[in-house]
C-alpha cells in the first residue's frame, strides 16, 4: 500500500492526489483521502485505480489545509470501497491511513466491540482508528502512542483528527515511510518519488519513530516519546526520473534504461586499468571471506531469479557451494546457517517483508548478511550487515527489468571480487571476465535498437493460451525470468523447462501448433538442446530460437524461427539473453491490450509476508 499525507497552505486534495499516482506501483486495488475542511474531516474513497477517486473528487472536491491519502493492495478484506483507506472511528473525528499488517487485530477487535465500538469494514486498519478514539485525552500524539503500544505487526501510519487540524501523526514500525520537508508545508510518504514534485529535502524514518507534523515544523520522536534529532537528506533524484520520460509504458523505459544502469552498477568497482574488482567500505574482510563455508542466496519473484544467475556465477567463479531458496521458504525451512555462511539477500525495493523476514532469520543464525538493493534507504539495507547498491534508479513498471539485470551486473562484480580474494581466478582471469562486462551496455543497446523480429514474434503468440520456455544451465535460469515476465503483464500461462527434463513429464503437455522457445547460447550443451528441440518439433511444438548469429543458420535446420542475440562469455550470456524475452513479454502483453505497467493482481513492493 501507499501514503502521502499533507499540511500546509496549498489545496490538499490536489498534493495527496498527485502523491498517490506516483505511489500507484504500491498497490491499486482502491484509493482514498481524508481531508480537514471547513465542516471537519471529511473523507473521499473509491474502489478501484486512482483515476476512479480523482473523477469522484471533481464532483465532490475536498478543500483543506491537511489531509491523508492512501492507495491499497488488499490484505485483510476484499478491495472495496468499505474496506478503502482512510478509516475512521465512530465519532468520524479521527482518520487513519496505514500500511502493513496489525497481527493481533482480531484480538483488538473483540475487544472494542465488547466495549461498544462499531465496525463497518473486515480491514486491520479500522482497529487503529476506533483505539486512537478510544485513548484520546486531549492530545492526539498520546493517543497514538498509547494506540500502538496495543498493536502487533508492522506498520506505517498517517493519523488526522478533526480535534488538533494542525497536526498531522505518523508513525513507523516496520513499514517504510518518510517525512518530506517544505517551507510553511510538510509531507509523509511511504516513497520518495509521492513529494519530489514538492520538495527534496526529506527524513528518513527509522523502526519505532513517530513524526509530528505542523505546516511549520517537524517534531521526531520514539514511540515512547524521546525526542531525537535527524539528518535531513536531500535528494538529488531527478523529478522526471520518475516519469515516462518519453516513452509509452514505464516498462518499455526501464528496458532501454538498461545500459545505463550496468554502466551505473559497474561504476567506482571497477580499478581504472579494468584489471580488479574494488568493494570500497564492506564489511566483509578478506579473512572473513576465505573462512567462507558456503553461500544462501534468498529473495523473491525476479530477484530470486537474479539469485539462480549469481549462484552458478559464483559457485564457477569461487567453486564454494551455494543454494537458492525463495525468502518465504528459507525463513521457515531452519536453514543450515553458520558464521561461516554468507547469506545475500536480493530486493529491488528493499521492502519485500519475506525477504526482510528471511534476513533478520539469517542473521540471528549468525550468518553474514549481504543485501542487492536498489534503494539504499530501505529496511532491507539497512538492516544488512553489508549493501552493494544496484544503482537502476527508481523501478516503476511492477514487471522488474532493469532491477533484474542490475541484480546481474551486482554478482558478476561480488563474484569476482571474491574469486579474488579467494584466489581462484588469476588475476589474467579476471581482467578478461571485467572486459567483457565493460562490453554489455553497448551491446544491450545494439539489441535495443532492432526489436522488430520480437515485436512481429509477440504477435503472433498473443492468441496463444499456453507456451513454453526451454534452455539448459545459464539459459534455464533465464527462461525461468522470461516465463515469469511474460506470465506476470500477458497473462498467458507459460512453463519455462530445463531443456532435458522436458521429456519426463511435461512432453505430455506439447501439441500441434503450442509455441516453445528455446534459450540456446551455452555453447557446451548446445547439441543436447538441440535434441530437445527436436524432440518437442516432433510432436508439432512451433519452435522460436534464441541463440548466436554464427548458430543461427544451423540451428534453423532444426527450428521454425531464430533470433539471434549478441556473444560474450557463457556466464555473461543472461545479462543479453533476458533482454529479447523482456521485450517478448512487453510487446504480447501489448498485443493482448493489457495494461502494462500494472498488471492485475500484482504490486511492485510486497511488504506483506
Ligand atoms: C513483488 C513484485 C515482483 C518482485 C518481488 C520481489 O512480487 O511484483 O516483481 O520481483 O516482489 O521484490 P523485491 O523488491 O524484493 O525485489
Amino acid at each position: 500500500c501507499g501514503i502521502v499525507g499533507y499540511i500546509g497552505k496549498r489545496d490538499t486534495q490536489t498534493v495527496l492526489i498527485e502523491g498517490l499516482k506516483k505511489l500507484e506501483y504500491r498497490g491499486y486495488d482502491s484509493a482514498g483521502v481524508a481531508v480537514y475542511t471547513q465542516e471537519g474531516l471529511q473523507i473521499s474513497k473509491s474502489l478501484g485505480r486512482l483515476a476512479n477517486l480523482e473523477s469522484k473528487l471533481e464532483g465532490a472536491p475536498l478543500q483543506g489545509n491537511a489531509g491523508i491519502g492512501h492507495t491499497r493492495w488488499a490484505t485483510h478484506g476484499k478491495p472495496s470501497d468499505v474496506n478503502s483507506h482512510p478509516h475512521t472511528d465512530h465519532t468520524q473525528k479521527f482518520s487513519v491511513v496505514h500500511n502493513g499488517i496489525i497481527e493481533n487485530y482480531l484480538d483488538l477487535k473483540e475487544e472494542l466491540i465488547g466495549q461498544g465500538y462499531v465496525f463497518v469494514s473486515e480491514t486491520d486498519t479500522e482497529v487503529i482508528s476506533h483505539l486512537v478514539a478510544r485513548e484520546y485525552d486531549g492530545d492526539i500524539v498520546k493517543a497514538v502512542q498509547k494506540a500502538i503500544s496495543y498493536m502487533r505487526g508492522a506498520f506505517a501510519l498517517g493519523v488526522l483528527t478533526e480535534y488538533e487540524p494542525n497536526k498531522l501523526v505518523a508513525v513507523r514500525q516496520a513499514s517504510p515511510l518518510i517525512i518530506g520537508i517544505g517551507e510553511g508545508e510538510n509531507f509523509i510518504a511511504s516513497d520518495i518519488p509521492a513529494i519530489l514534485n514538492y520538495t527534496r529535502n526529506v527524513y528518513i524514518l527509522n523502526d519505532g519513530e513517530i513524526a509530528v507534523l505542523t505546516k511549520d515544523a517537524v517534531e521526531l520522536m520514539t514511540i515512547e516519546g524521546n525526542f531525537i534529532s535527524r539528518e535531513m537528506i536531500s535528494v538529488d533524484w531527478d523529478a522526471v526520473t520518475a516519469e515516462k520520460g518519453g516513452f509509452d509504458h514505464f516498462m518499455l523505459k526501464e528496458i532501454h534504461e538498461q545500459p545505463k544502469a550496468y554502466r551505473d552498477t559497474m561504476r567506482g568497482r571497477i580499478d581504472e586499468a579494468g584489471q580488479s574488482v574494488v568493494f570500497p567500505g564492506l564489511n566483509l574482510t578478506e579473512e572473513k571471506i576465505r573462512s567462507l563455508n558456503n553461500v544462501h542466496i534468498v529473495a523473491c519473484g525476479t530477484a530470486y531469479h537474479a539469485g539462480l544467475v549469481g549462484g552458478t556465477v559464483i559457485e564457477q567463479l569461487v567453486r564454494i557451494p551455494v543454494a537458492n531458496d525463495v525468502a518465504s521458504e528459507y525463513r521457515y525451512s531452519s536453514p543450515l546457517v553458520t558464521p561461516e555462511t554468507l547469506v545475500i539477500v536480493v530486493s529491488q525495493s528493499g521492502e519485500t517483508a519475506d525477504t526482510l523476514a528471511a534476513l533478520r532469520e539469517a542473521k540471528s543464525k549468525g550468518a553474514h548478511v549481504l543485501a542487492i538493493t536498489n534503494v539504499v534507504g530501505s529496511s532491507i539495507a539497512r538492516d544488512a550487515d553489508d549493501v552493494i547498491a544496484t544503482l537502476a534508479g527508481p523501478e516503476i513498471a511492477v514487471a522488474s527489468t532493469k532491477a533484474y539485470t542490475s541484480q546481474l551486473i551486482a554478482f558478476y562484480l561480488f563474484g569476482l571480487y571474491l574469486a579474488q580474494v579467494r584466489g581462484t581466478k588469476n588475476s589474467d582471469e579476471v581482467a578478461h571476465v571485467i572486459a567483457a562486462l565493460q562490453s554489455l551496455p553497448e551491446q544491450v543497446e545494439s539489441m535495443l535498437a532492432n526489436v522488430d523480429a520480437i515485436k512481429a514474434y509477440a504477435e503472433e503468440i498473443a492468441s496463444h493460451q499456453n507456451l513454453f520456455f526451454i534452455g539448459r544451465g545459464m539459459d534455464y535460469a533465464v527462461v525461468q525470468e522470461g516465463s515469469l515476465k511474460l506470465k506476470e503483464i500477458s497473462y498467458i500461462h507459460s512453463e519455462a523447462y530445463a531443456a532435458g527434463e522436458l521429456k519426463h513429464g511435461t512432453l505430455a503437455l506439447i501439441e500441434e501448433g503450442i509455441p516453445v522457445i528455446a534459450l540456446a547460447t551455452q555453447e557446451a550443451v548446445l547439441e543436447k538442446t538441440v535434441s530437445n528441440i527436436k524432440e518437442v518439433k516432433a510432436r508439432g511444438a512451433a519452435v522460436m530460437a534464441i541463440t548466436h548469429e554464427e548458430h543461427v543458420t544451423d540451428l534453423l535446420r532444426s527450428v521454425d524461427q531464430a533470433l539471434s542475440i549478441p556473444k560474450t562469455l557463457p556466464l555473461l550470456t543472461p545479462a543479453l539473453s533476458v533482454v529479447p524475452l523482456q521485450l517478448l513479454a512487453y510487446y504480447t502483453s501489448l498485443a493482448r491490450g493489457n495494461d502494462v505497467d500494472k498488471p492485475r493482481n500484482l504490486a511492485k513492493s510486497v511488504t506483506v509476508e
